[in-house]
């Protein structure tokens, strides 16, 4: 069991408050999903919790099973098993995604694996998620469309096996069959791994294949509403103006 947990975080950039007193204590095996409008915060969130140093944490705790890991770098972070796929994956000059999945996963675990081993299990993962095999061969991202760099963000999150998943949305640039593959993918690698996961997504149709067990209304750097799929139905329906105005409450976990 693993526990992420957030405590009155508030992140400044350039002297404007982008997160304010944000709270969320996520669980092994539960699904989070976050949504708010644009510029509200949540890649901000996102970023923060993976130890990005062009975030400064002006307060709050971050903890990871009760261990403060504030000061940790990133790659202490995925260590820990925290992953994230960004909303928009950068490309590498020079390294393919082979390389980089290897030396990532040796980093993490630890140990050395060996090419042609670490190969066959990447092309089995790439079959699985309809990836074009060449890919792995190419430089990371490079050249790769807005849909494939979400599909490789899939495809390390299966080879670096991490027990907390943030995902900021994942099903952004994704057409109808590879949102459905991506989706499965993501509630299949779940199943197996009991991870946690932290969603974050404007869109119902991602949640129609990863089920959230919470769902958080995000505003101007915090959450203001907490419930379950019905949240989505009201908000898909009514947008965000109308589910605020029915609650303005501060729900805090
Ligand atoms: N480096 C930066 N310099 C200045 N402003 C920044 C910086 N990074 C983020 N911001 C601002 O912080 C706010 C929150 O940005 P963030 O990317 O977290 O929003 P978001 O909720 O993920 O939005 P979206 O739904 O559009 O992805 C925005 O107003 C953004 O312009
Ligand atoms: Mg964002």
């Amino acid at each position: 069991m693993h526990i992420l947990k957030l405590e009155d975080l508030t992140v400044k950039i350039e002297n404007k408050i982008i997160l304010k007193d944000f709270n969320l204590t996520i669980k092994s095996g539960e699904t989070h999903a976050i949504m708010g409008p644009n510029g509200t915060g949540k890649s901000t969130l996102s970023k923060v919790i993976m130890g990005d140093n062009n975030y400064t944490l002006e307060k709050g705790k971050i903890y990871f099973d009760d261990k403060l890991i504030n000061d940790l770098t990133v790659d202490e972070r995925a260590r820990l098993g925290i992953f994230l796929g960004l909303q928009m994956p950068p490309s590498i000059d020079g390294v393919t995604n082979a390389d980089f999945l290897r030396t990532a996963r040796s980093i993490k675990e630890g140990k050395e694996f060996k090419l042609m081993q670490f190969i066959k299990e990447i092309n089995s993962t790439t079959e699985k998620l309809s990836m074009d095999k060449d890919m792995i061969h190419r430089p990371v991202n490079k050249g790769f469309s807005g849909g494939e760099r979400k599909k490789n963000e899939i495809l390390q999150m299966y080879m670096l096996k991490p027990n907390t998943v943030i995902l900021d949305e994942i099903d952004s640039g994704l057409d109808v069959d590879s949102l459905k593959i991506v989706g499965e993918k993501v509630e299949k690698y779940k199943k197996e791994s009991n991870c946690s996961i932290l969603l974050i997504t404007h869109y119902q149709r991602l949640l129609n294949y990863i089920k959230p067990d919470f769902v958080h209304i995000m505003l101007d750097g915090k959450i203001v509403k907490t419930g379950g799929l019905e949240l989505v139905t009201e908000l898909e329906k009514n947008g965000y103006k109308k589910i605020l105005e029915n609650n303005t409450d501060e729900v805090k976990e």
